[in-house]
């Protein structure tokens, strides 16, 4: 049953200046209060998602919360779950989580997500899709009216062999709704970006709204060289939301 809940957490007056990374923050501890001792847990990957399983590991740490069993969403969180003594495992073992906990680069208002901003959109899509429940977490910078409506990237991840040919029938795919499809590219020289699973991401930008997602999504994956794209349809179940009148979370 769909339900709000807000809670206050700017006092007043006089108001705290909170930053975004501390709405991350916030929002992350929210949704680890959701937690329970002997879940097998997805841990997201990202600047939000860290917050939260910097809590975990002082809750383990602390004897608050004990046999958790972690799913890491990317190499990086791995390292991160790693040094914090977190067990972790993987899909292989654990094909049923009972809770993953991540952020997203954008959330329209049915909580479809654009997630891949990061780079780690097919292993979180992968370990989120095998959740019982799925708690996204976001500052509210994060909320949009449609998919594409922050004007910034939808990532997709391709194979290397000929990107270029898929880029372009990534863009022609969307041609009317003004896409623009780029390689995403690091270092001083531009190198192409590699994904954990050695693959390379195109960020596609668009004019206008795409439209029907579940079309769009497989018109996407139908193209032979697409690995994944970062839209995650229909997946969330929660949704924490830190904002300056505070936190809200929504059941789907
Ligand atoms: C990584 C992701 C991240 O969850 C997303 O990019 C949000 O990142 P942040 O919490 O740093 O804003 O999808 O692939």
């Amino acid at each position: 049953k769909p339900t709000t809940t807000t809670t206050g957490i700017m006092p007043s007056p006089p108001q705290l200046l909170l930053t975004q990374d501390d709405l991350k923050k916030i929002a992350a501890y929210k949704a680890v209060e959701f937690v329970e001792s002997g879940m097998v847990l997805g841990l997201g990957t990202g600047s939000t998602a860290k917050h939260a399983i910097d809590r975990i590991g002082e809750l383990l740490q602390q004897g608050k919360l004990t046999n958790i069993i972690g799913i890491p969403t990317s190499k990086k969180t791995h390292e991160q779950a790693l040094s914090l003594g977190i067990p972790l495992s993987d899909l292989e073992t654990h094909p049923v989580l009972d809770l993953a906990i991540d952020g997203a680069d954008e959330v329209d208002p049915h909580m479809n997500l654009v997630k891949g901003r990061g780079g780690s959109l097919l292993r979180e899509k992968m370990i989120e899709g095998c959740c019982k429940k799925f708690i996204v977490i976001v500052d509210a910078t994060k909320l949009v009216d449609y998919i594409g409506g922050s004007g910034l990237a939808l990532p997709v991840e391709i194979v290397p062999f000929c990107w270029r040919f898929t880029a372009e029938k990534l863009r022609s795919l969307f041609k009317h709704a003004g896409c623009v499809a780029k390689l995403r590219v690091v270092g001083e020289n531009g190198e192409p970006y590699v994904t954990d699973n050695g693959n390379y991401v195109v960020d596609l930008y668009f004019e206008k709204d795409i439209g029907d997602l579940v079309a769009a999504g497989d018109a996407m994956l139908r193209l032979a060289g697409v690995v994944e794209h970062g839209m995650f349809i229909d997946m969330a179940t929660t949704l924490i939301v830190a904002g300056e009148l505070g936190v809200t979370v929504k059941n789907k």
